[in-house]
């Protein structure tokens, strides 16, 4: 399985064997974004250009592979960047004619769950809980089956990804800021009191709330203000807003299995041994490996995967 990834700041390509990623190259675009203060689409879409047949020859030389072995073509179809998004998709429709393989189009959050179950033995029982937390989104859903995929619980504002790298800005740090945040968090207490947004019943999220509230806080303290403690207190209050939705949807839905998490902001370790230890023993959280929690390829092999397993069960 080819897989390619070009959403957003990432061209990324990936290849499988099975279950088995054999390669996973990516080019990361963030620091040709940085000076704007986030992700400009035209620049993406002309970076993935130039980076994109590289990405690919890197791609296969590494998985020890020749064109003639693809069997399949996936790539990511939505939702992303449409300038960018159209870049993956010429290029797989362009190699699946020319082979003659399968092409599979895979929604890039579907994607995202599908990360957590690379590199393991393991596989999810439905129905699944399924919490998203990247840049661009922050969701709970239930799947009730591979591919029966409801959204249950949304944000209504920002995501909880922006909540970072909004602070990581006030802090006069670059995007991204989430890895900044675990870090200065790391040597931090908790000694700013905030409020925990939207902390009631439901399974919506807010994060513009404690983004003012942070942004305030910055301003009224100046000098004074203790940039590792605030890092500490709001991820802390994040967390606590992850456990309580997730909480809220286990309640929600009784009949739950496994509960999977992915996304950018999973790359944490603070968010995830957290989480984990909050879910168990009831449940051992399915989480991605570090390096398949940002934007990537083999995540959307992954999802192409067992959709060619679901194709070919039905015939
Ligand atoms: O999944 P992703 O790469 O892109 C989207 O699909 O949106 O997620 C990007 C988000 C950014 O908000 C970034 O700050 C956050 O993931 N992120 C992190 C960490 N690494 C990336 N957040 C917290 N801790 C990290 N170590
Ligand atoms: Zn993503």
């Amino acid at each position: 399985m080819l897989a390619i990834e070009t959403s957003c700041d990432e061209t990324s390509v990936s290849v499988l064997k099975g279950k088995q990623v054999l390669s996973n190259v990516t080019i990361s675009q963030i620091s040709q974004h940085q000076k704007f203060g986030g992700v400009v689409p035209n620049l993406a879409a002309n970076l993935h250009l130039i980076n994109v047949t590289k990405v690919l020859e890197k791609s296969l030389k590494k998985a020890k592979i020749g064109w003639e072995d693809i069997d399949c073509v996936a790539y990511t179809k939505e939702p992303g960047l449409s300038l960018c998004l159209q870049i993956g998709e010429v290029i797989a429709h362009t190699v699946s004619l020319y082979l003659e393989k399968k092409l599979f189009p895979i929604n890039h959050l579907q994607g995202h769950a599908y990360s957590t179950l690379i590199q393991t033995e393991k596989e999810w029982e439905f129905p699944v809980l399924f919490f998203l937390v990247s840049g661009g989104h922050t969701q709970l859903c239930l799947l009730k089956d591979h591919f029966s995929w409801e959204v249950v619980g949304d944000t209504k504002d920002d995501t909880l990804g922006e909540c970072l790298d909004k602070t990581a800005v006030l802090f006069g740090y670059d995007y991204p800021g989430g890895p900044i945040i675990e870090q200065l968090a790391k040597s931090g207490k908790n000694s700013y009191q905030l409020t925990v947004p939207k902390n009631d019943k439901t399974l919506e999220f807010s994060f513009s709330g404690l983004k003012s509230q942070v942004s305030r806080l910055v301003k009224k303290e100046e000098k004074r203000l203790k940039v590792a403690d605030l890092a500490c207190s709001l991820q802390l209050t994040l967390l606590q807003v992850m456990k309580k939705k997730i909480s809220n949807a286990l309640k929600k839905y009784g009949q739950v299995k496994s509960v999977a998490s992915a996304g950018g902001v999973m790359a944490n370790h603070f968010f995830c041994s957290s989480l984990n230890e909050f879910l168990s023993p009831k449940f051992s959280l399915f989480l991605p490996k570090k390096q398949f929690s940002t934007d990537n390829a083999a995540m959307i092999g992954m999802c192409a995967y067992y959709r060619y397993l679901r194709k070919k069960k039905k015939g």
